[in-house]
């Protein structure tokens, strides 16, 4: 590797979402330098399609101790406390700095607007141009981080793998998606932001890029994962022909939008005492038990009662977006269906970001810290993503200096070439076997199936792709394999893991997977 081109930071930070654009912001606010790779372009993140807003307790009736409590309840028994309590109390700091930032969240005069979303007791959630919150968020980051000469910025630049000697991670090696160029990013503190998993099902919200390559890069790398076989299906996601599986925000439950089956029958009260804003995994199965009855392959979101007007200011990217493809939601039901939205489970970290890798920290969607739990409250991500981003760069000034500027020699190990094997139909074939046996309800015969679909692939790992699109279905097949694996120990139901055949919650199970190389 020495032939190849370098560049050398203090950080090295992968992933260009809240998680790591905040993380790159403090850690120059400190005086570091920062080189920060996405693999895309910035605007591509599950954060730009935040909708629903950031949970914060701000407004005058709420607190803290709330927040915590609503939290919990969510997280179903396997929340860390600490972690809670941390975000939830530096939650509403990191927010105002985003505020000082530039951030502009809705308000009635100058009064910050506050709204509901699912299991929470308090309207807590700011958003922006109503429905656009994480792309004010992200707007503002960004401008921010791009504007500091002390960060480099590196968009289309695909990580391949972590530059890891005796236990400590020394930088990436990365591949320009433009040229095909290999090239090794150096950083003393790496840091991996790179998000969920969405991708690796065949329903989700997440954007294209959503394929956890961090996971999988930690995970090779001999890193601990944690709570893989959490995740969270988002209720609704919008059926129609033709239509991505955008989401429709559970704020517009929050303001009072029903659901009806295909009878038009309004059922969630039957399920829970919280109807429409009960947990998001509960709504998510009482819904897939209507389609089930009814044999349709959607419910319907029904927002005809509430005022046109309020709908299109509230909601104007979801009314746009559904309009595109001809649907008028102030006048006709929505169809929406459960779709995997985000994964609680990641790369383990500690209260300040750091993995079980020295000098490889982790936050936003890769990481597991347990702050979610079993299912992670509405609204939080984002929160989480500024508030241990932030805690990273507190915890590395730490680091950087107790740490020697020792830089090992990496020669890239060869792997054989990779077999003509089509690629596309593999990632599609992936997507449906995790959809239909590691999805919202899963059995013991359903998980074997997935775990036998998983080692007839499992001689991949010992060949080089040359393509990114090659290599993220590689990760996708170390990290579904990994969600199928703790899904088949975890022989109860809890939070976003269902088990048709352990429908209960065990006291036993109160614990978590975590696994390593
Ligand atoms: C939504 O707007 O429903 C998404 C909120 C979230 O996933 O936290």
């Amino acid at each position: 590797s020495a032939e190849l081109p370098q560049e050398e930071a203090e950080y090295l930070i992968i992933g260009g979402g809240i998680a790591g654009l905040f993380t790159a912001w403090a850690a120059a606010q400190a005086g570091a330098r920062v080189t920060l790779v996405t693999k895309r372009s910035i605007a591509e993140s599950n954060t730009d399609r935040a909708q629903g807003g950031i949970a914060a307790a701000l407004g005058q009736h709420d607190s803290p101790e709330l927040h915590l409590q609503d939290t919990l309840i969510a997280g179903a028994g396997l929340c860390d406390h600490d972690a809670v309590r941390t975000l939830v109390t530096e939650g509403p700091e990191r927010v105002k700095e985003l505020i000082d930032m530039g951030a502009s969240f809705d308000r009635t005069g100058n009064q910050l607007c506050f709204t509901r979303e699912g299991c929470h007791s308090q309207d807590r959630i700011l958003h922006a141009q109503g429905d656009a919150t994480g792309a004010e968020i992200l707007r503002t980051l960004s401008q921010k981080v791009v504007a500091i000469p002390n960060v480099d910025v590196v968009e289309n630049m695909y990580v391949i793998d972590l530059l890891v000697k005796n236990n400590t991670c020394y930088g990436a090696l990365g591949m320009d998606q433009v040229t095909g160029k290999l090239k090794i990013f150096r950083g003393r503190i790496v840091v991996l932001a790179t998000g969920g998993s969405g991708r690796l099902y065949n329903y989700t919200t997440n954007p294209e890029v959503a394929t956890a390559d961090g996971i999988a890069l930690a995970y090779r790398a001999g890193a601990e994962v944690m709570d893989m076989e959490f995740i969270q299906f988002h209720p609704t996601s919008l059926v129609l022909p033709g239509a991505p599986r955008f989401l429709i925000s559970e704020a517009v439950r929050g303001e009072g939008a029903l659901l009806r089956n295909a009878r038009g029958e309004r059922f969630m009260p039957q399920y829970h005492g919280m109807a429409e804003l009960a947990p998001r995994d509960i709504v998510s199965r009482a819904i897939l038990s209507e389609m089930a009855k009814t044999g349709a392959d959607s419910v319907f979101l029904d927002v005809t009662h509430i005022a046109p007007d309020k709908i299109r200011e509230r909601f104007p990217t979801i009314t746009t977006t559904c309009s595109k493809y001809g649907l008028d939601i102030t006048k006709e039901l929505i169809p929406v269906a459960p779709a995997a939205h985000y994964m609680m489970g990641g790369v383990k970290t500690d209260l300040w970001g750091e993995t079980s890798i020295s000098r490889l920290f982790s936050c936003g969607e890769a990481s597991c810290l347990a702050v979610h739990g079993a299912n992670r409250l509405a609204s939080n991500s984002l929160l989480d993503g500024l508030v241990f981003g932030g805690r990273i760069v507190q915890r590395a000034a730490y680091v950087l200096e107790n740490t020697q500027r020792d830089k090992p020699h990496f020669h890239c190990e060869s792997l054989q070439p990779t077999p003509n094997i089509d690629y596309e139909f593999l990632r599609r074939k992936l997507q449906h076997i995790m959809g239909e046996k590691v999805g919202p309800l899963r059995t013991a015969l359903r998980l074997a199936e997935a775990l036998a679909f998983f080692e007839r692939w499992a001689f991949l790992k010992n060949h080089e792709a040359k393509e990114t699109f090659q290599m993220e279905v590689h990760n996708m097949l170390e990290v579904g394999e990994l969600i199928t694996e703790a899904a088949m120990m975890r022989t109860e139901s809890r939070g976003g893991h269902f088990r048709l055949d352990y429908p209960e919650t065990s006291e036993r199970w109160r614990k978590h997977v975590i696994l390593r190389h």
